[in-house]
């Protein structure tokens, strides 16, 4: 099956690549969408000899070989451990409500500030040296975690957050790595061209239907990831919906190094 649905993949890129969607910056490389991907956020593993794109928290080490993705948490606080230092440092550039620091109630983050220019810049100041540890470490691309913080707390905008997302992406382009968009489906073309996003990563878009929304901006430059908590048809539904064209990635929900590990 596996092997059957990678020949499918690469006989469309073949195919698609003749009408690309997307225009890369120079000096930028894209992961082989006809390899497998592994979600490794939750600590790293050796994967499977199919695998060719790994994401990894920026703390640990690239996958050798391979395509690494390296994951930072770019519109909230990374959980737990940082938050004292959020708080004597950077108290200002994260959102407040009635004096106190709003937090996601998920993930106990706090969450970034993104609504005038200084707060950007001055927050920019802080990821950016996260994006260099990304590069000096050997990654190829970031995965900038929680994008969406504007559809879930009502004093963000769409527009500061693709503003923040700007700098950010202007950035690692210039130590040529790829920026992704993560989650957020509703962006259009035009917001992809405003964030300068490069690639997509997608959690649970079988679940939300949304799968064709990433697609429609990126072609088959599309990481997607199904959570076993979901249940295994919404993984199987995926393979036979998109599994010839993008890699999907089955794991358990705290994608952590012994769990759940499956590819279409
Ligand atoms: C966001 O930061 C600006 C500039 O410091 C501030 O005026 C505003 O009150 C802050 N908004 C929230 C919701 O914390």
């Amino acid at each position: 099956m596996a092997h059957y649905m990678r020949g499918l993949r690469f006989l469309f890129i073949a195919v698609s690549a003749l009408s690309s969607v997307n225009a890369i910056p120079n000096g930028i490389t894209l992961f082989d969408p006809a390899g497998d991907f592994d979600y490794q956020i939750g600590g790293s593993f050796t994967p499977a000899s199919s695998v060719t794109t790994v994401s990894r928290d920026k703390d640990d080490s690239p996958a050798p070989g391979l395509y690494n993705i390296c994951y930072i948490n770019a519109f909230q606080s990374q959980d737990g451990d940082d938050k004292t230092w959020w708080e004597q440092n950077a108290a200002n550039l994260l959102l407040q409500k009635n004096g106190k620091l709003v937090i996601d109630p998920d993930w106990d983050e706090y969450i970034f500030n993104t609504t005038t220019a200084a707060n950007r810049n001055a927050l920019a100041v802080i990821v950016e040296p996260w994006i260099d540890e990304c590069a000096s470490k050997g990654f190829n691309a970031i995965e900038p975690d929680n994008l969406d913080t504007y559809t879930r707390f009502s004093q963000l905008t769409k527009a500061d957050n693709l503003a923040f997302a700007r700098i950010l992406s202007d950035y690692a382009h210039s130590k040529n790595l790829a920026f992704a968009q993560k989650n957020t489906a509703e962006l259009q073309a035009a917001d992809k061209t405003t964030g300068g996003f490069d690639f997509a990563i997608a959690e649970e878009c079988a679940v939300y239907n949304e799968c064709s929304a990433y697609t429609a901006l990126y072609g088959n430059h599309v990481l997607e990831i199904e959570y076993s908590d979901n249940g295994i048809d919404y993984f199987n539904q995926a393979c036979a919906a998109l599994g010839a064209q993008i890699p999907i990635n089955y794991r358990n929900r705290n994608v952590t190094p012994k769990g759940v590990d499956m590819h279409c």
